[in-house]
């Protein structure tokens, strides 16, 4: 299974030790984990491992195992239902201790942080700004669900009984404390692997707010995400337009202009730095221009 996952393209794999793994089967899972890391070519993706939450037993070995056995082919480690920004300041303490001892590049392994529950929902701006290794902020919906009494099995299913949508003030409140630290948001799992058009209706809710993508669970759920996530192609041409159009504008050659039209549409700062933000999702998915700007000849 994890051969598979090498060629697949995402942008990140993790491997499990949480609630994926069995609690007989947790100690073992540890020495799988290394060895995928080790053994495996994960050239291009993010190499991440998801330890046990710091409300068990596991936790401290999981990360003392996985860091000492394969911290050279590690980039983050995630750690689920963080409740504080203390649980994140304890594992950037024990993963400067581990490099120390390892000699490996002290700060390099990053953390990921799960707001999960109540709790981690109502400090995460604090988590966000717990460690200068925070990379992302994810959205684990599942055990949000769980945490906050929500009466549904079905993750990120829209209610009937509910007039809008009962995850807005949740997926926002998640996206603001991490652009305000400037890291990645990231939206949880879709259970129903099979119904990729349920995944792709959820998905298409955290995309249209800002998200950067989405876990995929199953190879089938990952080339909906490849294109929910990325600007549609003549977004991004749109906006590489304006950009080139606003440089052009704003230079001694153009005018030195700070609002001009563009077509029916007036840009202005602004607009450059909307723009900024699809083209650099649409560069990042590999997308390629498909129009030019042409400064205007008189
Ligand atoms: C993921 O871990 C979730 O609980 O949704
Ligand atoms: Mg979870």
């Amino acid at each position: 299974m994890l051969g598979k996952a090498q060629g697949l393209p995402a942008d990140q794999i993790f491997c499990d030790l949480e609630d994926s793994v069995a609690p007989l089967a947790k100690e073992p899972a540890r020495g799988n984990v290394v060895a995928a890391l080790n053994e495996g070519n994960w050239t291009g993706k993010t190499r991440v491992v998801r330890v046990n939450d710091l409300t068990t037993k596991w936790t401290y070995r999981d990360v003392i195992t996985v860091v000492e056995g394969a911290g050279e082919n590690l980039d983050c480690v995630m750690l689920p239902k963080v409740q504080t920004g203390a649980q994140v300041q304890w594992l950037d303490l024990l993963l400067t201790q581990i490099e120390e001892v390892m000699g490996l590049e002290v700060g390099r392994i990053g953390i990921e942080a799960q707001i999960e529950n109540a709790l981690g929902l109502s400090n995460v701006k604090e988590i966000a700004f717990a460690s200068p290794r925070i990379e992302t902020i994810i959205f684990g919906p599942a055990d949000f669900m769980a945490s906050v009494n929500m009466p549904s099995l079905v993750v990120g299913a829209l209610s009937p009984h509910y007039p809008g949508d009962q995850f807005h003030y949740v997926l926002f409140k998640i996206l603001e404390a991490a652009r305000a630290r400037g890291v990645q948001a990231i939206d949880g799992p879709y259970l129903h692997i099979r119904d990729v058009d349920g995944f792709g209706e959820v998905a298409r809710k955290s995309a249209a707010l800002g998200y950067d993508g989405k876990w995929v669970l199953h190879p089938g759920q990952i080339e909906a995400a490849n294109e929910i996530y990325a600007p549609r192609q003549e977004d991004y041409d749109h906006a590489e337009l304006i950009l080139d159009a606003y440089a052009w504008h704003t230079s001694a050659e153009g005018g030195l202009r700070g609002a001009v039209m563009l077509g029916d549409e007036m840009i202005d700062e602004a607009s450059r730095k909307m723009a900024e933000v699809i083209a650099g999702k649409g560069r990042a998915a590999g997308l390629r221009r498909a129009a030019k700007f042409e400064p205007p000849t008189s």
